[in-house]
């Protein structure tokens, strides 16, 4: 039974349980209004050998699709599904449960995940695969930042890259989805398929980056959003590359 809010939040009169939803709605709807407006009005991302996430593996492959289809397909539906933006997405934009303890305005017509339209975020697995291929290609994208014309060298923009694709790394191994693939479907790792004694040091692994799985929800996408506006600060001449050797 739904306790009143004052209960939940320590017995404090006016607790501010509504400021955590409305930032979220505020930095994921930017963030999206910013994905949007990147792919469809702005025709590059790259300056020399560095290459927006936004616009990898479409640009410097040569791969014929639409950034817009690749960005908004892969990177934005496997966070939309992500099990953590989820809750903010419900809490934040439909108020659908609202925050623990708040009374639900739509009681009657939520279904959680069981009918359409909420039903398809049980699809976040398969999105979950798919962002590992554009993983790849964002690894290959950092690496080929530390290759410059005259050779092998280290800019800010090189170091962005490599910071940005950790942190997408680490988002994506603390995913819930992968915690259940290494052991979380196990009852008993001495039955699991595998070594045992291996699986079940991953899924302890998996398990630790996943306790901060939200941490890195928020820091990989600002990293992305700030690697984006770094490079096409770039391209747009605002600022000049800074060179390290
Ligand atoms: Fe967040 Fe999978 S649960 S990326």
């Amino acid at each position: 039974m739904a306790q009143p809010a004052q209960a939940v939040h320590g017995g404090k009169t006016g607790s501010a349980w509504w400021v955590e939803p409305y930032l979220t709605v505020l930095a994921l709807g930017l963030f999206g209004l910013y994905s949007i407006w990147l792919v469809f009005f702005q025709h590059t991302g790259q300056f020399h050998n560095y290459l927006s996430p936004f616009f990898s593996p479409t640009q410097s492959w040569g791969i014929k699709v639409l950034p817009a289809l690749w960005v908004l397909w892969v990177p934005l539906l496997f966070r939309a599904t992500c099990y953590y933006y989820r809750k903010e997405i419900y809490r934040g934009f439909f108020h659908d449960p609202m925050a623990c303890g708040i009374p639900e305005s739509r009681r009657k017509f939520y279904f959680g995940e069981t009918r359409f339209p909420f039903i398809w975020t049980n699809l976040h697995r398969w999105f979950w695969y798919l962002a590992l291929v554009v993983l790849v290609f964002l690894w290959i994208d950092a690496i080929r930042a530390f290759i410059f014309p005259n050779g092998f060298g280290v800019g800010l923009g090189s170091i962005i890259m490599l910071v940005n694709v950790v942190l997408l790394t680490l988002y994506s191994l603390s995913c819930h989805a992968f915690r259940h693939l290494v052991g979380g479907g196990s009852t008993r790792f001495s039955c699991a398929d595998g070594s045992p004694t291996t699986r079940y040091k991953l899924w302890r692994t998996v398990s630790d980056l996943n306790q901060r799985h939200g941490l890195f929800a928020w820091i990989s996408m600002f990293s992305v959003w700030f690697t984006d506006v770094y490079i096409r600060m770039l391209i747009y001449g605002v600022i000049h590359p800074v060179r390290f050797f």
